[in-house]
């Protein structure tokens, strides 16, 4: 019988991808225990949003398991896999620009919305309720990171920072057990940077869940991360302290001049 660890919050174990019979992902496996984060290193191209689309459920394995709490989640859908509380969050924003913020916001929690009932009075009025409890939910997440002013806005009316700052409080509000982070600073100020980085910490450390966080900016990962993964050619180069990870010569030679 295969052992499980009950104390793994997130194992990867093998995972093969290939996409257009090319192969992404060449037998990855890690770890990330409750409360732990670990950040995902890796120049351009060598799998880190392809590994996160593979937990999150958006694409299947030819090989390998993906457990979260010990329960193989391979073959779920995306829908089913965000309702028992896996966050994402998205490298590229901008596909919901014509939605407000406070929409945004709304569509993470619509997973871990009751079901509806039937279309009865009391169905009716208990998916009203969860609608107005949904919206409240949605309200205080974005007032406790300063974005009210930007709440009824439409996404295309605002700051790049204030959007990227949408996505991650998307990701956030249903309370997730495990968060994945997908360049959540690509692209932002060094100021809204900072911003992020204190959001994420705060938030890591209030809810104790366990995240995975993909960045190239590795002052940033570090900063988060009690541990980190490199992945070179859809492989683990190395894993382990930010500063062994560094030190190993194919992660650096990858490195060199692919840092955006
Ligand atoms: N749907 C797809 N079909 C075929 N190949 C794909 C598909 N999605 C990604 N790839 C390829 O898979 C490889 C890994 O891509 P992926 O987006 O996972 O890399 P990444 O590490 O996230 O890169 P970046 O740092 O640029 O975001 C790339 O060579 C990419 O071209
Ligand atoms: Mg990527």
């Amino acid at each position: 019988m295969q052992h499980v660890a009950e104390s793994d919050r997130l194992r990867v174990d093998g995972v093969v991808l290939k996409l257009s019979d090319v192969l992404i992902l060449r037998g990855v496996s890690l770890v990330v225990e409750p409360a732990q984060t670990v950040g995902l290193l890796g120049a351009n191209g060598s799998g880190k949003s392809s590994l996160l689309n593979v937990i999150s459920g958006y694409y299947r394995p030819s090989a390998g398991s993906v457990q979260l709490d010990g329960v193989d989640v391979v073959g779920w859908s995306p829908a089913r896999i965000a309702a028992s509380r896996v966050g994402r969050s998205f490298q590229s924003i901008g596909r919901m620009e014509d939605l407000t913020v406070l929409e945004n916001v709304l569509l993470g929690l619509e997973p871990v919305w009751p079901a509806r009932g039937l279309a009865t009075v009391f169905g009716l009025r208990s998916s009203r309720r969860a609608e107005a409890e949904a919206r409240q939910r949605a309200s205080e997440i974005i007032a406790e990171f300063d974005l009210s002013a930007y709440r009824d806005r439409l996404l295309s009316a605002c700051p790049y920072g204030v959007r990227k700052v949408a996505d991650l409080l998307r990701a956030m509000v249903s309370s997730p057990r495990l968060l994945l982070l997908d360049e959540p600073t690509s692209g932002v100020s060094m100021e809204d940077r900072r911003y992020i980085l204190e959001l994420i910490r705060a938030w890591t450390a209030r809810t104790n869940c366990s995240t995975v966080v993909v960045d190239h900016d590795i002052e940033f990962v570090t900063a988060l991360a009690h541990s980190v993964i490199a992945l070179v050619g859809g492989a683990v180069a190395a894993s382990g302290g930010v500063a062994e990870v560094l030190s190993d010569e194919r992660v650096m030679a990858t490195f060199v001049g692919s840092a955006k």
